[in-house]
């Protein structure tokens, strides 16, 4: 079988994860790997293997690399995934696409001039419990008037994630996932946003580390979100390796809901009250990342398009932009074109 070769652009915490849920694909390689600190090339190449790079320009210019993984700070995201695209690579590119929505829409273009495939890394819909209610949402023909979200983690926005520059603070860092997730299991892109954000933790240089932000859609449906990093380790963090409680969710349609406790169970209301148990504690599996993987690996091989693609990465970007932009003026944003679209 053919291997995919692929090379890592940014070797930190999440790139152990990809590589991890990569090497269990069979389909693919791991052939370079490139950090700007040479240790932790060095350490990713002696781990997981492939040749070690400080410089992308040098990993781009290795032939073996036909796909790169964008795993660094959110501010380099839509420079790097452009140069990989017209350097003729398929892009994986972590969540945020960009840091606004100028970039992301830029990226947008790149990736439809140069044939290439560009997939975003949503992972939690592939949690078990939220693949599963999105399934049965598709299956029975599901109409959600009501969703809940809460994306809660243990204290990280005290680092390159909270900051201005780099990271964005709370919306960009958990609110995109949110936002995307929303979406996703709605079905339909919202009309508009409310938002607000607090520091109840942190202080200067670092941005709010808590928020609530409630999109509505097209017809009143409402999903209010709520992400913070103010969970203990024992909550759910991906230190631990207990991530299962980091997405939970209830969903409320007419005579159904479904309550995703963690990654491993829903329960079922409306009918016959039911409960679905998961019973993997793998963390690749939980978090979403080893399907996630596979699933843009057997896209590239089998030539179908990636899911979800740069347009997912570029709506996500949006609605984190005008959740921003409404917490900072307090006031309801929404598009200055409004089109709903549906699955
Ligand atoms: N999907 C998820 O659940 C999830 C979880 C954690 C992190 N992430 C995302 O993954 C990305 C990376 O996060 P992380 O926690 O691994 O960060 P990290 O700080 O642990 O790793 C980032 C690495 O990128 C390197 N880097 C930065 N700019 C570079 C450049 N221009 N060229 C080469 N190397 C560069 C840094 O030296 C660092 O080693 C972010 O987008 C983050 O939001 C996603």
């Amino acid at each position: 079988m053919r291997e995919i070769g692929i090379g890592f652009v940014g070797c930190g915490e999440i790139a152990s994860f990809h590589a991890q849920a990569l090497l269990r694909t069979d389909q693919a390689r791991i052939v370079a790997v490139c950090d700007r600190l040479p240790e932790k090339a060095q350490s990713m190449a002696a781990t997981y293997g492939g040749r070690p790079y400080t410089q992308m320009d040098d990993l781009l210019a290795d032939p073996a690399v036909e796909v790169v993984y964008v795993l660094t700070h959110h501010d380099s995201h839509a420079a790097i995934s452009t140069r990989c695209l017209e350097a003729g690579k398929h892009v994986f590119c972590e969540k945020p696409l960009a840091m606004s929505l100028k970039d992301a829409r830029h990226v947008g273009q790149v990736v439809q001039h140069s044939g290439r495939q560009l997939m975003v890394g949503f992972n939690h819909r592939w949690n078990p419990a939220v693949f599963w209610v999105h399934n049965q949402l598709i299956e029975r023909n599901v109409h959600i008037r009501y969703l809940q979200l809460t994306f809660a983690t243990s204290p990280f926005l005290n680092s390159w994630g909270g900051l201005a520059g780099e990271g964005g603070g709370v919306i960009p860092c958990l609110g995109s996932h949110a936002i995307d997730l929303a979406c996703y299991l709605m079905g339909m892109t919202p009309m508009r946003v409310q938002a607000m954000t607090a520091r109840l933790r942190l202080a200067d240089p670092y941005l709010e580390d808590t928020t609530a932000i409630l999109l509505q859609f097209e017809n009143g449906e409402i999903a209010s979100l709520s992400s913070h990093d103010h969970a203990p380790p024992d909550y759910t963090s991906y230190a631990t390796g207990n991530p299962s409680r980091l997405v939970r969710a209830e969903i409320f349609a007419e005579g159904w809901a479904a309550c995703v406790e963690d990654s491993h169970c829903v329960d079922i209301f409306g009918g016959n009250p039911n409960t679905i148990k998961f019973s993997t504690a793998d963390p690749l599996e939980v978090l979403g990342i080893g399907p996630e993987d596979y699933a843009f690996i057997q896209s590239l091989v089998s030539g179908k398009p990636v899911s979800p693609g740069v347009a997912d990465g570029i709506r996500a970007v949006q609605w984190v932009e005008l959740a921003l932009a409404a917490a900072r003026l307090g006031k309801t944003q929404a598009p200055k074109v409004v089109k709903c679209q549906h699955r």
